[in-house]
């Protein structure tokens, strides 16, 4: 899928240039082969449109309302061609302005296509053929400036409107506050400090790491607890000016724990403190991280891992969490080293690797040695999920958690990351294993099918991923937008407590969007239009790849506002950020100029 996007882009560009070419050159003769490629091109497209239409729906629109006229222009001049004519002037600059304006409402428009931005691409066009029509100057020349000044005010409008206010409050009708949606009162049974501070860290490579760290470590701390434990954490800022909070990743707490910046709380400023408290209800692999200003502060290190045993006696394991990571410089760690680590397993002891990817980016992992199984993924036990051998590769989705777990044979067993066979973790005694070349396992076809527990949706939402051209806070750039929109103007997705919420996510652009939930996990309906055939795949961050129409359903079960992103963080920070909110649930928080709130 994403090879058809992507050629959709180039012939949209391939074609724009070559109308624009070809369009002056009035001489049919030198113009020929210019004109015949742009013909070809623009055919080309057509047939790409039509291929992606097959995904849905969502990707036609904005493609229809340029690349329908334009295809019918390309046969008119491709016939007169063929026919050794010259096309008509007319049909050659309105070809080129289509094309152009094709280019325009994929950068601008999107889904859905709006009137007023198709006035905007269109407009131009329409003054430009009165002007050329008109006979008295003063009217071309007033057609021509009203245009113009349109434009201007509308690119003036979007700039202002995209301004953060200085303080913007989130659904601040009456009702609960997430303040009030605390942990619970009774005394902890776990209790840790975390404290954020500055540190040089030097890995074990040697290479120096220049962090935002928890306790000076790179990871923080792994936080590691029993099911029904009543954990407290005291969060202390000690970095010189940002602001920290602690998010507990996939973790589904109370709102007023969940650590959003501007939305369940005010960041920690340097000097203070917050404690979180929240009963650890699950078992399972789960992180933490700041959630101020995440897309600085998780890639310097304001993240750790946090591990919930299952309550009751469990048989001696070899467990080990395996945080993969990159810094600033591309430094990439498994756990907290940069390079090959070794340990000792003995013959026939249970494992359990723990992946987690606190990275931006997918990272593929492969285990070779042994057969494995993935036992749970975000924390979640599959149903019956069959046994795996390194010629099956892990793509482990940015903030994803993949529990593997084997039983440690007599050679040695080795996990590597981006093929990077030189480092990685070895277990065991014995010669490194082999690496062959593996192929992806696919998620949704892993395991023994369960009942789900949905029957009838009370809410049913779209969201369209996509890269347009949008103000942020003022500022024009390539955005990353949702139903066309970026943060904080996306609508949140309302709901109501007890809801059954269905959403259709669908990307139409050409990166991909591993999207996170805050608060909820939420169950794997289809990809793609193909039902889940494997076991029931609960996710708290699902990766939506170019092309891809993921169908996921949650229980509206924890009420708060909460975050809904994607967790390439750079991506959030530039648009793709919105809030599930329950009805009658409010904020007393604020993100804005004159708060201390910035939560991307
Ligand atoms: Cu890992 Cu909004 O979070
Ligand atoms: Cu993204």
């Amino acid at each position: 899928m994403n090879v058809v996007l992507v050629l959709d882009l180039l012939l949209l560009v391939v074609a724009a240039g070559l109308w624009v070419a070809a369009w002056p050159l009035r001489d049919a003769r030198a113009g020929t082969p210019l004109l015949m490629a742009a013909v070809l091109a623009t055919v080309g497209r057509a047939a790409v449109v039509v291929a992606l239409g097959r995904a849905g729906w969502w990707f036609l629109p904005d493609r229809l309302v340029t690349a329908v006229p334009l295809t019918l222009l390309a046969v008119v001049a491709g016939i007169a061609v063929t026919r050794r004519r010259k096309p008509a002037v007319p049909v050659l600059i309105a070809a080129a302005y289509l094309a152009v304006a094709g280019l325009a409402v994929q950068l601008l428009v999107g889904y859905p296509v709006t009137a007023g931005g198709l006035v905007a691409v269109l407009g131009p066009g329409a003054a430009a053929l009165l002007a050329w029509r008109l006979q008295a100057r003063a009217a071309r020349i007033a057609v021509v400036a009203a245009a113009a000044v349109a434009l201007l005010a509308a690119g003036v409008t979007a700039a202002a409107g995209s301004r953060l206010p200085d303080r913007l409050h989130h659904h601040a009708e009456h009702g609960v506050s997430v303040a009030d949606l605390r942990g619970p009162a009774r005394p902890p049974t776990r209790t840790f400090t975390l404290t954020a501070r500055a540190a040089v860290v030097t890995l074990p490579s040697g290479t120096t790491v220049d962090a935002w760290t928890f306790n000076g470590l790179l990871p923080g701390p792994e936080l590691r607890v029993t099911q029904g434990d009543v954990v407290e954490v005291v969060l202390r800022n000690e970095l010189p000016d940002t602001g920290v909070t602690l998010h507990w990743h996939g973790y589904d707490v109370p709102a007023g724990e969940d650590g959003v910046a501007g939305v369940t709380q005010d960041a920690v400023p340097p000097g203070g403190t917050f404690t979180y408290r929240f009963v650890a209800e699950d078992a399972g692999t789960y992180w933490y991280h700041s959630h101020e200003l995440s897309s600085t502060a998780v890639r310097k290190g304001l993240y750790g891992t946090l591990v919930v045993d299952p309550a009751g006696t469990r048989p001696a394991e070899t467990d080990l969490v395996l945080p993969v990571h990159r810094f600033d410089g591309g430094v990439t760690v498994l756990g907290g080293s940069d390079r090959r680590e070794t340990r000792d397993v003995p013959a026939g002891r249970p494992v359990r690797l723990r992946l987690i990817n606190t990275d931006n980016n997918a990272h593929r992992v492969a285990v070779s040695g042994t057969s494995y199984t993935v036992g749970a993924i975000d924390g979640r036990d599959l149903n019956g999920p069959a046994s795996l051998t390194a010629e099956t590769t892990l793509r482990l989705p940015a903030g994803g958690r993949y529990d593997v777990l084997f039983t440690m044979p007599a050679g040695a067993v080795h996990v590597m990351v981006d093929g990077r066979e030189s480092e990685g973790l070895l277990l065991g005694a014995g010669a490194a294993p082999a690496h062959p070349d593996g192929t992806e396992l696919d998620i949704t076809r892993y395991g023994t099918p369960a009942r789900g527990p949905f029957g009838r949706y009370d809410k049913d939402y779209t969201l369209v991923l996509d890269r347009l051209i949008r103000f942020l806070d003022g500022v024009p750039g390539y955005a990353y937008t949702v139903n066309g929109d970026v943060y904080p103007d996306i609508a949140p997705l309302l709901v109501d407590e007890g809801d059954a919420v269905r959403t259709t996510v669908v990307n139409r652009g050409t990166d991909s969007h591993p999207m996170h939930l805050h608060g909820h996990h939420v169950l794997v309906l289809s990809r793609n239009g193909r039902a889940v055939s494997g076991s029931p795949l609960w996710l708290d961050t699902f990766d939506v790849l170019p092309g891809e129409v993921w169908q996921v359903a949650f229980r509206a079960d924890n009420p708060g506002i909460w975050l809904d992103h994607c967790h390439n963080l750079p991506h959030a920070r530039q648009g793709m950020v919105l809030h599930v909110a329950y009805r009658g649930v409010t904020s007393p928080f604020a993100v804005g100029r004159r708060t201390p709130n910035h939560p991307e």
